[in-house]
């Protein structure tokens, strides 16, 4: 039997994140990971690129049914700390947009800087190893592995969310929660896709490919950036971030012109061009397919000065507050996120160790804080893996 001062279950962004820093100081730990490799969330992320943070990240990019409780750690952790070390180790990288940081080569930099740090740290990484069964003891926590039994004064869990079962996601976090009577909240996938179905697929399907930019709203939410009709749905930034916040049956909205009040820019359009037909207008402003697809749908198409003013003014409306009426979303197979997950109000802010049992931690995705899309989920991964790390 191994004795150690810390087991983490996941070798992910959190768990590599919390060994590294509990490693700098002196702890014996040993991160397990049942995938053949470690980060391969990382490795796939930001399109090979990795976004490794927002540099613009606050508490209000986060979802959470307890909103407060990322503040101590993201306070602790910044982006900046973590732009640190990425310069420490040479990995050269540049802003995309609105803060947020990709590296210019390629992911696996990140995951290498991080596995140098655990061996700088003395840290042990068993890949392709599951763990079986966890009990309480005396001294802390008996591990049995499928590569022996370990056994140890704190746990830390960090087994992500549920998101791409292909790339190792189990929901074996959760079911360790529970074990331990930890309240587990509903989950469900995020910074997903949306699906239609029926008539509102057929409508749009045939428009697979176009993109624009919308400001999407649903439940308070609001997200400017571009929208993707796909064959299956919708898809692009603005649908990704406002999925987080839909569900069935909510009422969702896309505003197709965010720049423009629709019902004066088309009475304007009427004054000065009365024989132009309204899709031809329309497809100024908009993909052109996808403004004749919407007055084939929706509010016709005849020349502008047949239109009353009162009928322009309501089709300007509907511009910018298009109704959405999705059947469902593309679920874990390509979400990027978990939503819900360990409840926060049984974990400590400051240490991520949870108040029903001493020495159990847990980080990253598998606690119910979800970032929005743009580097956040990183930032949240790093914070409460150091967070942890410093803890133990
Ligand atoms: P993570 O999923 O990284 O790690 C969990 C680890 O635990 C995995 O290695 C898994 O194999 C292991 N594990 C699970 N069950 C286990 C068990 N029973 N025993 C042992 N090991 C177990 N975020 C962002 O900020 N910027 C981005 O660019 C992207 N891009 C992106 C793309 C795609 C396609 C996805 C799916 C996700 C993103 N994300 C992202 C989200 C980001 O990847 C995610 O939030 C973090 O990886 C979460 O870090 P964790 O360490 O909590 O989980």
């Amino acid at each position: 039997m191994q004795s150690l001062d810390l087991t983490i279950i996941g070798g992910g962004a959190a768990g590599l994140m919390c060994a590294l820093t509990a490693g700098r100081r002196g702890k014996r730990v040993r991160v397990i990971e049942h995938a053949n490799r470690v980060g391969k969330k990382i490795l796939m992320s930001g399109g090979g690129r990795c976004n490794f943070t927002n540099t613009g990240t606050t508490p209000a990019n986060f979802l959470s049914a307890n909103p407060h409780y990322c503040k101590s750690a993201l306070a602790r952790y910044s982006p900046t700390d973590f732009i640190d070390m990425v310069d420490a180790h040479r990995i050269a990288w540049h802003e995309k947009e609105l803060g947020q940081l990709f590296c210019d080569e390629s992911s696996k930099l990140i995951v290498r800087m991080l596995m140098d740090e655990c061996a700088s740290a003395g840290v042990q990484v068993q890949t392709g190893c599951s763990v079986e069964k966890v009990q309480k003891v005396e001294q802390g926590f008996l591990i049995e592995t499928t590569q022996g039994r370990i056994e140890c004064p704190a746990l830390v869990v960090a087994t992500g969310g549920l998101s791409i079962p292909s790339m190792g996601a189990t929901g074996y976090g959760y079911e360790l929660a529970r074990q331990f009577g930890h309240t587990v909240l509903d989950t469900r996938a995020g910074l997903v896709p949306l699906t239609l179905s029926g008539k509102h697929q057929d409508n749009l399907k045939d428009l697979s490919g176009v993109a624009l930019p919308v400001e999407s709203r649903c439940n308070g939410a609001n997200f400017r950036a571009d929208m993707l009709i796909t064959h299956r749905g919708l898809s692009g930034p603005a649908i990704l971030q406002i999925s987080s916040y839909w569900q069935p049956g909510d009422d969702l909205r896309m505003n197709l012109l965010p720049d423009t009040n629709a019902g004066t820019w088309l009475l304007d359009q009427q004054r000065e061009r009365p024989a132009a037909e309204l899709k031809t207008v329309l497809g100024e402003s908009l993909p052109r397919r996808l403004a004749q697809r919407l007055c084939e749908i929706r509010v016709g198409s005849k020349p502008m000065r047949q239109y009353r003013s009162a009928e322009l003014k309501a089709i300007g409306d509907e511009l910018n507050a298009w109704p959405i009426v999705a059947s469902g979303t593309e679920g874990y197979r390509t979400a990027e996120v978990t939503l819900g997950g360990v409840d926060t109000r049984e974990l400590s802010s400051t240490t991520m160790e949870s108040r029903l049992v001493t020495g159990l931690y847990f980080i990253g995705e598998v606690v119910d804080v979800t970032g929005h899309l743009g580097g956040y989920n990183f930032q949240w991964a790093w914070a409460s893996g150091n967070a942890a790390g410093l803890a133990v």
